[in-house]
């Protein structure tokens, strides 16, 4: 309750009244159990499909993170009602009468651009400026923009602005390029409501798609085959409001495991999916740790210096997800052998590398490959966190590293981890959240 409250306290303050760092003594063992939160990734574009409907939605146990902070801001903005009770938060949009998604918001968070399907369904116009988020690369809309055209949208684009409009949307068969996830969700937004049929090819496969579309079918939409690389959306008039609980985190159950494979000692992470990161599971027994698999349970035991896995490259789902490539690098810091890891989708996601090597790691980065040279011990540094995952990287680094470390900026581990140090604390590691 007090981390509710603290959360509760610290988002509703101004913006930049914190700036908060962490301070982390490393080297001590993990163990415990922890309890893994609802996707972040989830969360956020079945948020934005609440616009779709007039009906009330109750989400469940929604993580205490800034990127939902932000988007229920979004929410309030376009005339939308947003309630809390304990850890569910009820949206109701029959009162929504903005499709204007305020500047500044938008650039704090990259997911707001999912907003533009639902509010086009929903006002047949919107306006949003160029999505924010982690600076990891380029991150272009385009997929997003061709996707509605295809539905019948007019885009133009002016001042930094999108602005869409349409007279009515209308099924169309849509090839992606790439697997965009967010393009993909963007246009089952956008093609719950049109009129006749949409089907999205070579769309993403990653679970949070599949989340999706069960929300959405839970409020009345017609959709099938997400997960695999077809989607096909049946326009519907109408739509209801539901309860609903989206998948745990995957991404956040990987950061604990690959925190407790780097500290040593044995951790249960519960309530997740374990088949949704099977390929960073492998990977982890590859390098020697000991894993136990009990439905939607992971036991991960490790007493040993870890093994080297020669390559690992990030792919879209069910590859190696790119949202661990930094907190997997700082585990190759401390095996032993060489590593090289690639990444494949997001061009400039090895900003944490420098920082890495404050702390003894002995990595070169060529092009999107960073060669890694496992040491045996990190040391203690102040570092600074430049993005999201980079982030929650080096706070992995710094709890095996000798000696006291900081951690600065973690605003933007709050984007996406809910009560860490919380959660950190209770495995046993010695971190502390500072105002500065
Ligand atoms: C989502 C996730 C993010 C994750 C990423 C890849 C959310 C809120 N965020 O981001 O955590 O790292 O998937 O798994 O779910 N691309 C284009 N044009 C576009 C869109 C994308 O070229 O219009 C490219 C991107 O530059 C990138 C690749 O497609 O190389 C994948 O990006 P995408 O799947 O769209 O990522 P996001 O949806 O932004």
């Amino acid at each position: 309750m007090k981390y509710i409250y603290l959360w509760r306290r610290r988002l509703s303050a101004p913006d930049g009244a914190f700036m908060e760092k962490y301070i982390i003594n490393g080297g001590n063992k993990l163990y415990g159990n922890v309890r893994i939160q609802t996707a972040k990734n989830s969360v956020l574009p079945i948020l934005a499909a609440t616009v779709l409907t007039d009906k009330k939605v109750e989400i469940l146990n929604v993580p205490q993170i800034t990127d939902v902070k932000n988007m229920v801001k979004i929410l309030s903005c376009l005339g939308c009602k947003a309630s809390y009770e304990e850890d569910n938060i009820i949206i109701d949009s029959s009162s929504a009468d903005c499709y204007e998604i305020p500047s500044a918001l938008a650039r704090e968070l990259r997911s707001s651009v999912f907003l533009l399907g639902a509010v086009i369904s929903r006002f047949h116009s919107a306006k949003i400026a160029y999505p924010g988020g982690c600076d990891i690369g380029l991150r272009p809309v385009d997929l997003h923009l061709n996707g509605l055209k295809r539905l019948g949208v007019q885009i133009t684009e002016k001042n930094g602005y999108i602005i869409c409009k349409c007279e009515k949307l209308k099924g169309n068969e849509i090839m992606l390029d790439c697997p965009s996830v967010g393009a993909t969700e963007n246009i089952m937004l956008a093609a719950v409501k049109a009129e006749g049929t949409t089907v999205i090819k070579n769309a993403a496969r990653e679970p949070e798609i599949e989340d999706l579309q069960n929300f959405l079918n839970r409020i009345g939409a017609k959709i099938t085959g997400a997960g695999s690389g077809t989607v096909r959306i049946d326009g519907v008039s109408k739509l209801y409001g539901c309860q609903y609980q989206p998948i745990p985190d995957r991404i956040e159950a990987g950061t604990f495991l690959i925190g407790a494979a780097m500290c040593g000692g044995e951790i249960t992470a519960d309530g997740i999916y374990p088949e949704n990161i099977s390929s960073l599971i492998h990977k982890l027994a590859e390098n020697g740790c000991k894993i136990h698999i009990n439905n939607d349970r992971i036991v991960l035991e490790n007493h040993k210096t870890l093994t080297s896995v020669k390559s690992v490259e990030t792919r879209p789902y069910p590859g190696f997800p790119t949202d661990l490539q930094a907190q997997y690098t700082a585990l190759c810091c401390i095996c032993g052998g060489h590593s090289i890891i690639t990444e494949n989708l997001f061009e400039t996601r090895f900003k944490y590398v420098p920082e890495l090597k404050k702390m003894g790691a002995d990595i070169t980065v060529i092009d999107r490959n960073a060669v890694v040279r496992g040491v045996e011990k990190l040391k203690g540094a102040s570092v600074l966190a430049y993005d999201l995952r980079g982030g929650a990287a080096l706070v992995l680094a710094a709890l095996t590293a000798d000696g006291y470390s900081e951690v600065l900026d973690i605003s933007h581990i709050d984007r996406g981890y809910g009560s860490l140090e919380y959660k950190l604390k209770k495995l046993g590691a010695d971190i502390k959240r500072i105002t500065v």
